[in-house]
C-alpha cells in the first residue's frame, strides 16, 4: 500500500471516528465516549496528514511541524485544565477565532503560492476557493473576537446600532459577490485586499450588532461558521477529511444554533444577519415594587413540609459552584419522601448544557433532570420552586410584556407554584440587563447571599429539623 492510500484509509476512520463522536455528544449519558471518539479521531488525522506530507517536505519541515504540534497541545491542555465552567464560552469563541484566523492565512497563501499545473476552468475555481475561504474565515475571525470580548464582557454587551447597519450588512456581501467574479476573471493583491477588509469589517458588525440575550446562538453560529473556514481551506489544500470535518462542524453548528433559536423564540435569519428585527425596546430599569426576603432556617423548614420541589439553577450557581450542595439537598430531600426535580431551560448558564454537566458532575441522577419543555405544565402543582442563580431563563416579562428585550422567549413558569425562592447576592439584573418582576411577586422571596453558602445553611437547618429538641431542666416531671 502507498503512503497515499494508506493516509486516505486512515482519514475515512478519522472521519467515522469524529461521526460516532458526534453521536456520542448528543447525549449526556454517551457525551463522555463522545470525547473520546474524537480525541482518536483527531490522532488518526493527524498521523496520516504528516505521514503524508513527510513524502514532500523537509526533515526541518517536520521538525517545524512537530513544534507547532507540541505547542499547540500544550497551550490546549493548559487552557482546558484552567478554564473555569463559567470561561468556556469564551474561551470557544477565542479558538473559533484561530479556526478563521487559519482559514483566512490558507487562502492567502493558496494566492501567493498557485500550483503551476492548474490552468482554464480548474485555475478560475482555485482562485474562486482562496476567494470563499479568506471571506469566510476573516468574518469569523473578527466575529469570534468580537464575541470573545462581549461574553468576558471587556467591551458592552448592548448591539451596536449604527445607522443603516443593515444596508451596510447586504452592502459588504453585494461587493463579495462581485470582488469574486472580478478576481475568478482577473486575480489580483488589490482585490484579496479589499475582500480581507471587508469581512473583517463584516465579522466584526455582524457580531457587535447583536444584543447579550442572543450571544449563545452568536456562538454556536461562529461554531459553524469556523466549520465552513476549515472546508474551504480543505478545498485549497486538496484535503477531504478537512472538508468532511469541516461540513460536520459546520452543519451541526448550524443544527445547534437553529435549535436554540427555537428555544428562545428569536429568528435564526434575524440573529444571523446581525440581529436583523431584534426588538429596540429599552431595558425596564429599577425595581418595580416590594420584594420580601427570606432566611435559610425558613426555608428549611418550608422546604421540609413540602410535598413537590423543583430546582431551577442558572448561571449563579455555576458562579457559586453550588452544584454539589445542592445535589446534597435534592438526596436530603427526596429521603424525607419530597418529590425532588430539576428544571433545565436550554440556555441557562453560559454554554449549550452548561447546567446538566455541573449537575452529572455533582453525580443528580439523570432522570430527575428535566428540560424546559418536559416541566413546564408541573409548576403549578408544585409546592416549593427553588430559583438558584438563575434570572433571566425564569423572568416573567417574555411571557406578558411584549415590549421587554427578551419578549417571546420562552421561560420556565416558576412564578406558577405556590412558592417561589430566589437565591441571589442582590436585585441585581441577569445577562440580558432585564429587570425581573418575578422577584416582586406575591409568592416570591429572596433568599440573599452566595448559593453555595445558602444551600449549606439550608442543609443545617433540615438537619436541625430532624434533631429532636432535647426536653429543658425542670420541664418535665
Ligand atoms: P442570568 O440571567 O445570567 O442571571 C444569573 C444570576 O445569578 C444573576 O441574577 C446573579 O445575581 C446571580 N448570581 C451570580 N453569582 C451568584 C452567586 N455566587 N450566588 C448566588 N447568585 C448568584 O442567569 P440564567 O437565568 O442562567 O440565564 C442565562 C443568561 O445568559 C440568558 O440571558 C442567556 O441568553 C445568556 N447566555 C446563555 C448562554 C448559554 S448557551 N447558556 C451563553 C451566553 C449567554 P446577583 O448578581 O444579584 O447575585
Amino acid at each position: 500500500m502507498t503512503t497515499d492510500t494508506a493516509a486516505q484509509a486512515a482519514y475515512v476512520v478519522a472521519a467515522l471516528l469524529f461521526i460516532l463522536s458526534l453521536a456520542g455528544l448528543s447525549q449526556h449519558k454517551t457525551s463522555r465516549s463522545g470525547v473520546v471518539w474524537g480525541i482518536a479521531g483527531m490522532v488518526v488525522a493527524l498521523a496520516a496528514t504528516v505521514g503524508l506530507a513527510s513524502r514532500s517536505i523537509t526533515t526541518t519541515g517536520l521538525v517545524l511541524i512537530a513544534v507547532a504540534t507540541a505547542a499547540g497541545a500544550g497551550i490546549g491542555l493548559w487552557r482546558a485544565r484552567v478554564v473555569e465552567m463559567t470561561g468556556m464560552p469564551e474561551l470557544i469563541a477565542i479558538m473559533h477565532s484561530l479556526v478563521g484566523l487559519a482559514a483566512a492565512f490558507v487562502g492567502w497563501n493558496g494566492y501567493l503560492d498557485v500550483d503551476a499545473e492548474l490552468s482554464g476552468s480548474l485555475l478560475a475555481i482555485h482562485h474562486a476557493e482562496v476567494f470563499i475561504g479568506v471571506f469566510i474565515g476573516a468574518v469569523t475571525f473578527t466575529g469570534s473576537v468580537v464575541a470573545y470580548l462581549k461574553l468576558s464582557a471587556r467591551i458592552n454587551s448592548r448591539p451596536l446600532t449604527l445607522p443603516g447597519k443593515h444596508v451596510l450588512n447586504i452592502g459588504a456581501l453585494v461587493a463579495f459577490v462581485g470582488l469574486t467574479a472580478a478576481f475568478v476573471a482577473r486575480p489580483g493583491m488589490g482585490l484579496l485586499i479589499a475582500v480581507t477588509v471587508i469581512a473583517l469589517a463584516l465579522g466584526a458588525h455582524l457580531v457587535a450588532s447583536i444584543g447579550g440575550g442572543d450571544m449563545p446562538v452568536v456562538v454556536s453560529m461562529l461554531n459553524s461558521y469556523s466549520g465552513w473556514a476549515a472546508a474551504a481551506s480543505g478545498f485549497l489544500l486538496a484535503n477531504n477529511l478537512l472538508i468532511v470535518t469541516g461540513a460536520l462542524v459546520g452543519s451541526s453548528g448550524a443544527y445547534l444554533s437553529y435549535i436554540m433559536c427555537k428555544a428562545m423564540n428569536r429568528s435564526f435569519i434575524s440573529v444571523i444577519a446581525g440581529g436583523f428585527g431584534t426588538p429596540a425596546a429599552a431595558a425596564e430599569e429599577g425595581e418595580q415594587g416590594e420584594h420580601r426576603e427570606i432566611n435559610a432556617e425558613e426555608t428549611a423548614e418550608l422546604l421540609g413540609n413540602a410535598t413537590s420541589v423543583i430546582i431551577t439553577p442558572g448561571y449563579g450557581m455555576a458562579v457559586a459552584q453550588a452544584q454539589y450542595p445542592v445535589a446534597e439537598l435534592a438526596r436530603k430531600l427526596r429521603e424525607r419522601g419530597v418529590e425532588v426535580r430539576f428544571g433545565i431551560h436550554p440556555v441557562a448558564g453560559r454554554l449549550p448544557g452548561h447546567m446538566n454537566v455541573l449537575l452529572a458532575e455533582a453525580n443528580v441522577p439523570y432522570d430527575i433532570v428535566l428540560e424546559m419543555d418536559e416541566i413546564n405544565d408541573d409548576f403549578a402543582a408544585t409546592s416549593v420552586v427553588l430559583v438558584i442563580g438563575a434570572n433571566d431563563t425564569v423572568n416573567p416579562a417574555a411571557t406578558d410584556n411584549p415590549t421587554s428585550p427578551i419578549a417571546g422567549m420562552p421561560v420556565l413558569h416558576v412564578w406558577e407554584s405556590s412558592n417561589v425562592i430566589v437565591f441571589k447576592r442582590s436585585m441585581a439584573a441577569g445577562y440580558a440587563g432585564v429587570q425581573n418582576p418575578l422577584f416582586f411577586r406575591e409568592n416570591t422571596q429572596m433568599l440573599f447571599g452566595d448559593a453555595k453558602q445558602r444551600v449549606e445553611d439550608i442543609l443545617r437547618g433540615l438537619d436541625a429539623l430532624d434533631t429532636p429538641v432535647p426536653a429543658m431542666a425542670g420541664t418535665s416531671r
